[in-house]
């Protein structure tokens, strides 16, 4: 395989810079990370809310607008919203358009206890047969057979919800649901099944979990600003639809392109995702968008950084060719970033281990930013929770603290 040769040096490391390390003021560790409609749904890899608040108040102008293109469970969404910005998010994951809209947008508590009591009540007169799933879907196996007619029973009775906003809500509270009865470990990223005593003593009670989702939903949704509503679609950050300069400011934290060994966002969300209706091309075709999902050969991106990385990973092709997917789309996201905004671009991103080196990814990001023309203007460093992303301490490296990256215009 070739590597483009690189005429970059690479910049100052932020550890030679002085920088490089949490002096705490962007730890929040032990913050509440279920206020407000954070609580609604736990998505994988969340930004804590008390990190997202602090960027939007230090960096996006009052009344100003905020895009996360990555938005996941919403969370700088939400935090944009609650401060009187304007929260636009783009997510290729279907669960996460869905649940980024339903933790955005004001409802009601008189509406969301009303809509749940009916559907509840459909739900337990529903004298159908369960759903089934394809051999393929792979759905079954993660519950017990009690589970498959209460599960179906919600489901359709929320499909007939006629308000949209109510119905995404629901959907939401529905997969919530399917979540924290599926025989899975919650606390872990990757499905798990759990082992057969574990199993044993989990009974779950569909209904209650469903309802007390549906309580917790008419205590947090009329919390948020009467007028919220974010704007959220489904769309791959390579190719933004946006006129250039649309929004004040850009604050996300990426994908690392270890969708097949690491933090896999379209395995944690495919058994909500089934039970919602979605079928099996759907999650295919969302996952073939993913950054670095791509089979074609690709250029490697402007950094030194990465360039040298790369060199001292030659002897695992397999490895350099992986990487070099992920960095060649990363780096188109990074000049549709530049394009779209008009002030600030902030990323939060850790390291990546792949097959044992360590890729310094702020450093790359900071040098890919640079080549197109957005400098740093600050990075700020914080420690994560220890239990965080517990699968990278396997490769024997610490992923302990991520970078805060500032570029300005
Ligand atoms: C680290 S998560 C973001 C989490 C989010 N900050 C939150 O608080 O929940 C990264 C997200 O990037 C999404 N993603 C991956 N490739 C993408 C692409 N090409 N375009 C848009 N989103 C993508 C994944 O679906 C995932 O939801």
């Amino acid at each position: 395989m070739v590597i483009a040769i690189n005429p970059l040096q690479p910049q100052d490391s932020f550890e030679s810079a002085g920088q490089g390390l949490s002096d705490g003021a962007w730890d929040f560790q032990g913050q509440d990370t279920r206020c407000s409609t954070h609580a609604i749904h736990t998505y994988v890899a969340a930004m804590i809310p008390g990190l997202a608040r602090k960027l939007i108040d230090t960096y996006v102008p009052t009344g100003g607008s905020v895009l996360d293109p990555f938005c996941g469970g919403g969370a700088v969404l939400v935090e944009a919203i609650r401060s009187g910005r304007e929260a636009v998010g783009r997510d290729i994951n279907n669960l996460a358009v869905l649940v980024s809209k339903a933790k955005t947008t004001y409802i009601d508590g008189d509406s969301i206890s009303r809509i749940g009591a009916r559907v509840l009540a459909q739900a337990k007169n529903y004298n159908g047969l369960p759903m089934r799933f394809g051999k393929l879907e792979y759905v079954e196996f993660w519950f017990k057979d009690y589970m498959l007619l209460p599960l179906t029973a919600l489901k359709i009775s929320i499909d007939a919800i006629d308000s949209p906003d109510l119905r995404t809500l629901f959907r939401v509270l529905f997969s919530t649901t399917v979540r924290n009865v599926s025989l899975t470990y919650r606390n872990e990223v990757r499905l798990r099944r759990m082992s057969t005593v574990e199993q044993e003593k989990f009974n779950p009670d569909v209904f209650a979990e469903f309802t007390d989702q549906v309580r917790l939903a008419a205590q947090r949704v009329p919390q948020l600003p009467m007028t919220a509503r974010a704007d959220v679609e489904k769309e791959d950050s390579r190719h933004l639809r946006f006129s250039n300069e649309a929004v004040d400011a850009i604050i996300c934290s990426p994908p690392y392109g270890d969708e097949r060994n690491g933090v896999n966002y379209t395995q944690f969300a495919k058994n909500m995702l089934y039970w919602l209706g979605y079928g099996r091309q759907d999650l295919k075709d969302s996952k073939a968008l993913s950054l670095g999902w791509g089979k074609a050969e690709r250029v490697v991106p402007p950094s030194a950084t990465l360039f040298n990385t790369l060199e001292a990973m030659q002897d695992n092709p397999v490895a350099v060719r992986e990487a070099i997917a992920f960095y060649a789309d990363y780096y188109e996201t990074l000049r549709q970033l530049a394009r779209v905004v008009r002030q600030r671009v902030i990323i939060v991103i850790g390291n990546r281990v792949l097959h044992r080196t360590i890729l310094n990814n702020a450093q790359i990001t900071a040098e890919l930013m640079d080549s197109i023309g957005v400098p740093l203007e600050v990075a700020h460093f914080r420690r994560l929770p220890s239990k965080r992303l517990p699968k990278m301490r396997e490769f024997g490296a610490a992923i302990d603290q991520e970078a805060i990256l500032v570029f300005k215009k």
